[in-house]
């Protein structure tokens, strides 16, 4: 081709035809080996995992269902992640159906003050739906008389999707979580669940609501409380980021530095743990292993953050839901780090391994298994940070620009106020 055709078209003569051929073999020898190179990659980060992190806590379906057959080798191919979007409805259950009445109720209750001891704080105080999209945008907790806590207020956004709750995961569900705070003594600081059912007892309204939500002659229970609140958690769902309109079919909204980031998501292995729909492996959609060690490799980072301060050691951790994560900052679980790209350097380095500059060869399977455990580039880190941001739903960010342009509006006017003088 070459020869009877391109050289001729472009006037080389043999000399130059000869280069040309030789040029374009290289550049198919190259790619060829850019592919092989990449499926390896693909195939590798799971192993780095299952090395660094505590077995008991890592799922290695990789070792059980992919056993070498040497007389029927399996073709080769590579694994193939799927993305997705959440679905409009959160699991509930059996033992707590939902229905109109007790969502109102559940409401009514996130956002009363009457549940904590000295009458100061809901639920909402420190999860805030709209201008904190769901937390409290401090490092720490901040409870009743001004107590701080150890840890970092999640969101309750998605919530409704994980299958563990808590930074620990020590909550098995919406229901037990929200009993939690309240009679958490630097939370709410409610002395007794009889305290609260006695408070809300002593208003009418609630012994009609409860009623009316729970049926004829129920009365008002801690358990009830709990369980009007996890109703209304689980109509806290909101999907509406450029990556969910991406996933459903619209291929302009997400921005090159974005699809680079999403496909490094993928390749570098975040979506080891980070997977599925709510970009966790604690997720009632398919989720199959919540807890992870972290930091699962040594780096300098536990120190400069204090990452093993809490747990003594490394610590076991439910794998946090990604979703709106650029707007919940500082980040996790003791809040320690206000830059998101910091975060995703810490979680290259000690989750996946990226942070020694050196290439490991996994012999296992006497395959070639070599896993680049070099950094992550700059560019790498903003392009991950780029998609990161792409999961931030279009009204918690629209709220947080409202508030911004209101907090503004009201320095600007003190400062004239101040002029003025
Ligand atoms: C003083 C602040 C504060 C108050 C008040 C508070 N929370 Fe929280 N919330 C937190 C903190 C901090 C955590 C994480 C605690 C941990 O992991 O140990 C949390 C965790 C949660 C989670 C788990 C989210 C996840 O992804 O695991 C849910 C759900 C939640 N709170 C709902 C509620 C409800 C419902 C109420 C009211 C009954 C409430 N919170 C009151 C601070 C607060
Ligand atoms: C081996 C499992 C694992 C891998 C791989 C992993 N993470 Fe994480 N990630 C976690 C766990 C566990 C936490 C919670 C840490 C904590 O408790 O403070 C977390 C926390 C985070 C947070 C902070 C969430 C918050 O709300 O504060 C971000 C952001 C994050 N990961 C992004 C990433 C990115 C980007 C990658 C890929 C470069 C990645 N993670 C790879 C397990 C993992």
């Amino acid at each position: 081709m070459v020869h009877k055709e391109l050289g001729p078209f472009v006037g080389l003569g043999p000399g130059g035809k000869w280069m040309l051929s030789l040029a374009l073999g290289m550049g198919v020898l190259a790619f060829t080996l850019k592919i092989g190179v990449a499926l390896i990659l693909a195939e590798s980060p799971e192993n780095t995992v299952d090395r660094l992190t505590d077995n008991r806590f890592v799922h290695s379906h990789q070792a059980s269902d992919e056993k070498t057959d040497f007389l029927n080798p399996a073709p080769f191919r590579p694994r193939e992640y799927v993305w997705g979007t959440l679905p409009e409805r959160a699991p509930e259950p059996a033992d707590n159906p939902s229905n109109p009445v007790k969502i109102e109720l559940g409401k009514r209750l996130f956002y009363e003050k009457r549940l904590s001891a000295d009458g100061t704080l809901s639920c909402a105080s420190c999860h805030d739906l709209y201008e904190k999209a769901g937390g409290d945008g401090r490092a720490t907790a901040l409870g009743i008389a001004q107590q701080t806590g150890p840890r970092n207020a999640p969101t309750v956004w998605n919530a409704a999707f994980q299958s563990v709750l808590f930074w620990d995961g020590r909550a098995p569900s919406l229901e037990a979580q929200a009993k939690g705070p309240i009679l958490n003594p630097i939370e709410m600081g409610m002395p007794t669940p009889t305290e609260a059912e006695r408070r809300l007892n002593a208003d009418t309204s609630y012994r009609t609501q409860f009623a009316q939500a729970f049926g004829d002659g129920q009365l008002i229970s801690f358990e009830r409380i709990a369980q009007a609140i996890a109703s209304y958690e689980r109509t806290l769902i909101i999907a509406d980021s450029p990556y969910d309109r991406f996933v459903r079919g619209d291929p302009k909204a997400l921005n090159q530095a974005q699809l680079r980031g999403m496909a490094l998501f993928e390749s570098v292995g975040c979506v080891l743990c980070h997977r599925g729909p709510n970009f966790s492996d604690a997720s009632l959609l398919g989720g199959e292993t919540p807890w992870r060690l972290f930091p699962a490799n040594e780096t300098a980072y536990e120190r400069k953050y204090k990452l093993l301060d809490e747990a003594g050691q490394r610590g076991v951790w439910r794998i946090p839901s990604l979703r709106n994560v650029a707007l919940t900052g500082p980040w996790l679980h003791n809040g320690s780090v206000d830059k998101l790209d910091e975060v995703v350097r810490i979680m290259a380095s000690a989750q996946l391994g990226r942070s020694t500059g050196l290439m490991t060869w996994l012999n296992q399977n006497s395959s070639l298994g070599k896993i680049d455990r070099s950094p992550l580039s700059d560019r790498e880190i903003r392009d991950i940070v780029a998609f990161l941001e792409a999961l931030s739903s279009d009204t918690l960010r629209a709220a947080r620009q409202q508030s911004a342009a209101t907090l503004l509006r009201s320095s600007d006017n003190t400062d004239k106020r101040q002029h003025a003088r």
